[in-house]
């Protein structure tokens, strides 16, 4: 049994060595024209009460109407998690953002739904009216197909494309060198097997190489924002946190009204402080 299983992750690991290898060299794209939206309004008055409410405030905050009208219910739900979970996130951990413009980056950016959530966040939270904002999405696996045809990187270039200064990019954060005023990394992969499921190769498993790097790329006085999913997630990540020396203050777990995720989310966020 146990050399049954052995010799299946062995299977496994070369399969997504050479997946991977093949997918980076083809690069197949095939831009997103047109998806079925749904009415944004139908949406929330399909909420109980309260949670529409909070709904329409994340949506006027954040102005994610534009996105989020062009967008499936199914999305729209998922969108408006990415929002109520910053949303929280902000106050949760006294986040200060710059006046105007804010730079940032995101790790692990997949096919970027959340980007218009994040991109609103950047740009309002706070008592400073909208911000410009450079947000960079960076994925080390863009060419990675959906069922549907497209790969992440036509439909992250779609979910993006009217968010004025953002753009997403194929590369490894490893290999990033400037810093930003926040840097986020939503659901890194902290295990193992998690990233042989998304079929990464196993050179792409670095947790704390990965931690290490994305802190260097912290500006002074700005924000990593980490979130995991579920407990076991968390308490890796704690630990990668605590062994780098990272103080970083830790939200209560975040359960969302929008969307049934199996664990709820864990936040960590640390701000670099500026020397004096
Ligand atoms: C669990 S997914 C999370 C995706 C997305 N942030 C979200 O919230 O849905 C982790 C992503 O990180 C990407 N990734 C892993 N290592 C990376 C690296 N060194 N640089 C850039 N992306 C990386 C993976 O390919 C994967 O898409």
């Amino acid at each position: 049994m146990k050399l049954a299983s052995r010799a299946a992750r062995t299977i496994l690991r070369l399969r997504n060595r050479v997946d991977f290898a093949l997918r980076q060299s083809l690069r197949f794209r095939r831009a997103v024209t047109s998806v079925r939206a749904d009415s944004l309004a139908a949406t929330l008055s399909e909420l109980p009460a309260p949670d529409a409410a909070r709904a329409r405030r994340l949506v006027d905050r954040y102005r994610l109407e534009p996105s989020l009208a062009t967008m499936g219910a199914r999305d729209q739900h998922e969108s408006l998690a990415y929002a109520d979970l910053l949303d929280t996130i902000g106050p949760g951990a006294s986040i200060a953002l710059p006046p105007s413009p804010v730079s940032a980056l995101d790790i692990g950016a997949s096919h970027w739904l959340y980007a218009a959530a994040l991109h609103g966040f950047l740009a309002a939270w706070g008592d400073v009216g909208p911000r410009a904002v450079a947000l960079t999405g960076i994925e080390i696996d863009p060419w990675r197909m959906y069922g549907d045809g497209h790969t992440r990187h036509d439909w992250a270039r779609w979910y993006s494309r009217d968010l004025p200064g953002a753009s997403y990019a194929h590369g490894d954060a490893r290999t990033i060198s400037r810093t930003f005023d926040v840097v986020t990394m939503l659901f890194p992969f902290v295990a193992i097997g998690e990233l042989a499921r998304w079929s990464l190769p196993e050179s792409a498993y670095d947790p704390v190489g990965l931690l290490r790097h994305t802190w260097s790329l912290v500006a002074p006085d700005g924000y990593l924002i980490v979130v995991n999913q579920g407990e076991e997630e968390a308490a890796i990540e704690r630990s990668m946190l605590r062994t780098l020396g990272i103080d970083a203050v830790e939200l209560p777990p975040y359960e969302s009204p929008f969307f049934a995720y199996r664990h709820p989310r864990v936040a960590f966020v640390a701000r670099r402080v500026s020397s004096p």
